[in-house]
């Protein structure tokens, strides 16, 4: 019966084709597809747009090979037969399908998946069949499946499966003999020792006893509703661009094309930089996040921004950065923080060294806001002030102690003057 079911699944998609292609041929003028649902994947991705029809009386989309990095909002919920190979969609978030309560078939086949969220498949009821060979993922558990009650037809394999721990309550799943269907021919590829070994054959129970016992991660709930890149414009010129401003996004979109090389985020409402925002963007260089209210900047929330040479973070709520903020920042050579209530205390002086260490990177708009002792000074004069209170600690602590900002000239040409007392210095600069 399952057998039948995927030999006609099959049939109907080669009948898709003969038809497509018929109906070229006879010329009747525009086929009924859904032009409209696929206007955003031609802009990002030129080809053929995605093809909806109906074939015994069941909907089906075909998107097949149309580079799609994620899916697009406005195809219609009823469908039962989702084609989705040989895309580039990398991701498989929380819910991202629960709005296709009637899909009985879900083919993801030869796409880049590596991480699919434990919610990835919410609301899937009818699902019977689904495909995920040939992608790049290497752990799921169980949990996953738990969304998908009539699931009867599942294909994991070349997958690169990392059979350890994590991976045992979907090895003892699969090696239920009811679930003779799914899992079948899915591999180890690591660790070593179980390379090549079928996941319906490999024993479990071993698995979690040879390693120290890791912790479930907590599932951290979406605080705010998933954002999809695709309500933003593309540019394709003169760099690969992508302008999502005045959308009042509360997060950074969802997979973003890796390839971007600008991305324009201001005017929004991203009150935080969450950790990995902006993984996969190897290729971005030019990122504004301007006028958006941010107040919290998570220290790996850049990590991976490996090109990036220009960041506008004007006009927001930051007070100081994390350590580690801007670690991966390598190629660095504009920031933008005016406008910002920077506050003097010792937590800005990350910041203020990463910025004297990294000599090239030009910035501007570093001024204290808080408190009020400091209000309008540079953070650089700030911090010469607080090493001044105590020349002991910074001769220890900063031996090369030559902090030259343009604004400690001043000071470097009249050495004599640097009070040992903060009022003193104030006094100094007043007078
Ligand atoms: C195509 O769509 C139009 C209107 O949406 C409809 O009247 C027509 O019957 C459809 N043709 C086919 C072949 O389904
Ligand atoms: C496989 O999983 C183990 C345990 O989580 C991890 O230490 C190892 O790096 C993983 N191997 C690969 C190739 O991802
Ligand atoms: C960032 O966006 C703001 C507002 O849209 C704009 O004024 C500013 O020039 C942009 N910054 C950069 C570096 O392009
Ligand atoms: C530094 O940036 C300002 C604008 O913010 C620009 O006018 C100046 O030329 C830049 N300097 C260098 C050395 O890049």
């Amino acid at each position: 019966m399952r057998v039948l079911a995927l030999a006609l699944l099959i049939l109907f998609c080669r009948d898709a084709e003969f038809r497509k292609t018929r109906r070229n041929r006879e010329n009747h003028g525009p086929a009924n597809t859904s032009r409209k649902g696929s206007s955003i994947a031609k802009r990002y991705a030129p080809g053929l747009p995605c093809d909806m029809y109906t074939y015994l009386q069941e909907k089906y989309l075909d998107c097949q090979e149309r580079k799609l990095t994620s899916l697009l909002p406005e195809w219609a919920g009823d469908l039962i037969h989702m084609l989705l190979a040989r895309n580039k969609i990398r991701r498989l978030r929380d819910n991202m399908f629960s709005k296709y309560r009637n899909l009985k078939s879900l083919d993801l086949q030869q796409n880049e998946i590596s991480k699919i969220g434990n919610m990835a498949f919410f609301g899937l009821k009818s699902l019977t069949t689904l495909l995920l060979q040939h992608n790049q993922i290497k752990v799921l558990s169980e949990e996953v499946f738990i969304a998908l009650p009539r699931l009867n037809y599942l294909r994991l394999y070349d997958n690169p499966w990392n059979c350890t721990c994590e991976m045992e309550s979907l090895i003892t799943m699969l090696q239920v003999p009811r679930n003779r269907n799914l899992g079948n021919y899915a591999k180890c590829a690591y660790p070593q020792g179980r390379k090549g070994q079928k996941l319906k054959l490999v024993r479990p129970e071993p698995m979690c006893l040879e390693e120290e016992v890791v912790p479930v991660p907590v599932r951290a709930k979406p605080t705010t509703p998933a954002v999809d890149f695709s309500i933003c414009h593309v540019f394709l010129f003169p760099i690969l661009a992508l302008d999502c401003k005045l959308k009042e996004l509360q997060r950074v979109p969802d997979d973003i094309p890796p390839d971007i090389v600008k991305l324009d985020l201001s005017n929004n409402v991203i009150k935080q930089l969450r950790s990995k925002d902006f993984e996969d963007l190897h290729s971005l260089q030019i990122l504004n996040l301007s006028n958006n209210g941010l107040d919290a900047i998570d220290p790996a929330a850049f990590s991976g921004l490996v090109n990036l040479h220009e960041l506008d973070l004007s006009n927001n709520n930051l007070y100081n950065f994390e350590y580690g903020v801007l670690e991966d920042l390598y190629f660095l050579r504009q920031l933008w923080l005016r406008d910002n209530p920077w506050k003097c205390d010792y937590h800005i002086h990350y910041l203020f060294y990463w910025l004297k260490h990294h000599y090239t990177v030009n910035y501007s708009g570093l001024e204290c806001r808080t408190p009020e002792e400091y209000k309008g000074w540079y953070v650089g004069k700030y911090v010469r002030s607080y090493y001044e209170e105590c020349p002991k600690d910074r001769l220890q602590a900063y031996p090369d102690r030559d902090i030259d900002e343009d604004e400690f000239k001043w000071h470097e040409e009249h050495p004599k003057h640097i009070p040992t007392q903060k009022h003193g210095v104030i006094l100094t600069l007043l007078s």
